[in-house]
């Protein structure tokens, strides 16, 4: 598709604009927002955060963000963009006015891609080395399959290299546009993907020790845990896992053809999601609790738990979990770069190879200050390396502001006839909608975001 989304291109449409290329069939966007929604951020971090918050009630927050926020959200960016046919700074302008200060979101959006993808490009490549090692096959007592994680994390040569090889595949295949190539291969990696964790969750479930203690974590709240940063995170983690708050779901809706449903297509996104998500969690909790480990490992939690089981299957359970994780990762990682290319494809009038380059290029420099985790500011109390604080600023605070301004300028700026042709009609699911959008959405995440900083007036922090 995205090939020849390139300006100047083909015959007008009855808009009067050039005619923007499409995705081929519904199953194909599907996929193709689908793989931008899973990703790392179902199956390195949600449990990675869900451990260091405590488990249960950060779960039903989050489940909880997610269809109030998410879901709602998920269906206003497909109708902007699809609306729009165009980035996400085009957008904003187009379905308001040339120069409108809405333009503004769009570029928040484009910024938090940039840095995103900056940090997400390294985890990608620890996935990378994962992979190589899988088929060395992992030995040695849980201790030292751990360190082996450590040793990685601190080795700042290695892991400038493997951040360089995953950008280098990201950008190459943005800068082809190969969708037909990745949209054949999803077909049969991610159905498999799921497949693979839901046989791991079984086995940790029914194999193990620790699978009811897995389920009971990650299932019975106890609300005395939460704190208003682990709310925060909740909700800056829905934004992230679904891909929102940035524009992704804008540039992706805008390649979406006349006649998809966009309801429908973002109800079966978010539900793919989140399921996976909670599968992940479930087996890797239940190897931290059968493995005697700490739920809280933090970011490393993946890489030092699921090896210690791989050392007993054998390797080529490992490698075909790590090659489909990689490819998780790519599929969200191009949906990154794909928003910041296409704002420079479209606004700048820059042909796609040279904006990807261009942009692959400072996203790669950038991401080589989180690949040396030596370096460390100072940040919320602690010396922290600039891959966690990337990863905070973003998911916390850039993601949620973004979807706030996304959400309001759905509900209360754009017409409502365009918005009820989008959807699709005007019953009461439409209504439900946009009072959700108008109301419930944006006041949760003000309230998150305000409790997220200690500003709520009637709380005590
Ligand atoms: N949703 C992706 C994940 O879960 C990350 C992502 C965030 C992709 C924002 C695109 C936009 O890994």
């Amino acid at each position: 598709m995205a090939d020849d989304a390139t300006p100047g291109a083909p015959a007008p449409t009855s808009t009067g604009s050039p005619k923007r290329i499409q995705w081929g069939t519904r199953f194909g966007f599907i996929l193709a927002a689908a793989g931008s929604a899973v990703g790392l951020g179902n199956i390195w971090k949600f449990p990675y955060i869900t451990g260091v918050y405590g488990g249960g009630a950060f779960v039903i927050v989050y489940l909880v963000c997610v269809l109030l926020v998410g879901l709602p959200l998920m269906i206003a960016e497909l109708m902007i963009g699809r609306r729009a046919q165009k980035n996400p700074v085009g957008a904003f302008q187009k379905l308001h006015y040339e120069g409108s200060p809405w333009k503004y979101t769009g570029w928040l959006g484009v910024a938090s891609g940039f840095l995103i993808l900056s940090f997400y490009s390294v985890i990608s490549g620890y996935v990378l080395a994962y992979i190589v090692k899988s088929f060395q096959g992992f030995s040695g007592s849980p201790d030292q399959i751990r360190a082996q994680f450590d040793a990685l994390e601190a080795d700042p040569t290695m892991s400038i290299l493997l951040h360089t090889v995953f950008m280098v595949i990201a950008i190459w295949i943005i800068a082809r546009g190969v969708q037909k190539g990745i949209e054949k291969c999803s077909k049969v990696l991610m159905p498999l993907l799921l497949a693979l964790l839901v046989a791991l969750a079984f086995h940790g479930l029914f194999n193990t020790e620790g699978g009811s203690e897995a389920v009971s974590f990650l299932f019975q709240p106890d609300f005395s845990k939460l704190t208003a940063e682990a709310i925060l995170s909740a909700l800056g983690h829905a934004f992230f896992t679904l891909s929102l708050g940035m524009g992704a779901m804008i540039t992706y809706g805008s390649y979406m053809k006349r006649d998809a449903h966009i309801v429908r297509d973002a109800i079966t996104i978010s539900f793919l999601d989140t399921a996976i998500a909670l599968v992940a969690g479930i087996a890797i909790f239940s190897l931290v609790f059968a493995y005697g480990l700490e739920p809280d490992a933090g970011f490393g939690l993946i890489f030092k738990t699921l090896p210690v089981l791989f050392a007993d299957t054998g390797p080529i359970v490992a490698v075909a979990f790590f090659v489909m994780l990689f490819w998780a990762a790519l599929t969200s990682a191009i949906s990154l770069l794909e928003v910041v290319v296409s704002y420079f494809i479209d606004q700048r009038g820059w042909n796609r190879t040279r904006a990807t380059i261009a942009m692959g290029g400072t996203i790669y420099a950038l991401g080589i200050l989180s690949a040396i985790s030596a370096i460390k500011l100072p940040f919320r109390g602690e010396d922290t390396g600039f891959l966690l604080i990337f990863d905070y600023i973003t998911t916390n605070y850039m993601l949620p502001i973004g979807g706030l301004l996304t959400c309001l300028f759905s509900a209360w700026v754009m017409n409502d006839l365009t918005r009820r042709e989008e959807f699709g009609s005007s019953g009461f699911w439409y209504r439900a909608l946009i009072i959700t959008l108008k109301f419930v959405t944006p006041l949760a995440v003000l309230i998150t975001l305000l409790h997220g900083l200690e500003l709520l007036p009637f709380m005590e922090y």
